[in-house]
């Protein structure tokens, strides 16, 4: 192993301590030396809704390619996961059927795809990604997130009921209580999405969502300020899920 001195030449060397505006910004910007894993959750953020994670400007109307059968409308149709699902499974997965069902595949499929060529088809007219839209280095990051930082949902989250499959709760309990709890409340409650008098906590979202839950948990929530767990073991992720889904859902 190398010495401290040595690290901290090296990191100096790559920028790590620069201290500029875009370096304080955790939210839209970004380290002057990305690590992989920053890349990867990065990514999976623009996957998730790239104008939140990236501060662009909302699409205009519904996708050229979402089909015409398709239930869904506007700007949710440019979000890579209205297409392709939660599990990466598009239409062998939950998004099978439901008001979310396109027929379009998964990006399973592309796991291990050089990430340029995966690049090339997200500007290519059928996906029509322009650079104004997500720039170059944007676009790498997402294509990597594709080729190399998918979870095998299929494992985790059973396509048709949506039930999980794995995970340590007890294990889990831990991770929830000494990291989610900072902002969601030991018992996930203090943030609410729902809406007409219906709540939506991390245990609601665990429970009914899990493959959208595991999603952030790896990659966190595009445009706001949350931690992930990229940068450890999938099972980790994994087990905080499964505990996750045992918290209040009302
Ligand atoms: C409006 C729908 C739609 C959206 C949004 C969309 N795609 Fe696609 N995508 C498609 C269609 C259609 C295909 C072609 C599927 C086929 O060949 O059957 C495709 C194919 C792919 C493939 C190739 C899969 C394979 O196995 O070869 C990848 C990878 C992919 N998309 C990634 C993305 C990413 C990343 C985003 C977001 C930045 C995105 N897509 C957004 C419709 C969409
Ligand atoms: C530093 C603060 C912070 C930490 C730590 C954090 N989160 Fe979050 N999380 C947020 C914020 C802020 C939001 C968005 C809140 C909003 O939209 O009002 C969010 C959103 C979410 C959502 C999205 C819900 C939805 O449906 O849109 C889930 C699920 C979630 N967090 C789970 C977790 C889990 C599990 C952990 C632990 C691994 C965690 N969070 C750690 C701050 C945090």
């Amino acid at each position: 192993m190398a010495s401290l001195a040595a690290e901290r030449v090296a990191a100096d060397e790559k920028n790590d301590y620069e201290h500029g505006a875009e370096a304080q910004e955790f939210v839209h910007g970004a380290p002057a030396a990305p690590s992989d894993p920053w890349i990867l959750a990065a990514g999976g953020r623009i996957y998730d809704n790239w104008w939140d994670a990236l501060d662009r400007k909302e699409p205009e109307g519904t996708h050229p390619s979402y089909p015409a059968t398709g239930k869904q409308s506007g700007p949710d149709t440019w979000r890579c996961k209205e297409c392709h699902g939660w599990d990466y499974r598009g239409a062998a997965g939950v998004y099978r059927k439901g008001s979310h069902h396109t027929g379009i595949k998964g990006i399973d499929g592309a796991v291990g795809k050089p990430e340029a060529e995966i690049a090339a088809l997200l500007r290519a007219p059928l996906h029509g990604y322009t650079p104004e839209m997500i720039t170059d280095e944007e676009l790498a990051r997402v294509a990597a997130f594709v080729s190399r930082g998918q979870p095998d949902m299929s494992t985790i989250v059973d396509g048709e009921t949506r039930a999980i499959l794995a995970g340590d709760p007890e294990r889990g309990r831990g991770i929830f209580q000494t990291v989610c709890a900072a902002c969601h409340g030991f018992d996930g409650r203090r943030y609410d999405w729902g809406s007409d008098g219906e709540h939506a906590y991390v245990g609601t979202e665990a429970a009914s969502v899990p493959d959208e839950v595991l999603h952030k948990i790896l990659n966190a929530h595009p445009g706001v300020e949350m931690a992930n767990l990229r940068a450890f073991p999938l099972s980790d992720a994994v087990d905080v899920l499964s505990y996750a889904a045992t918290l209040p859902v009302d």
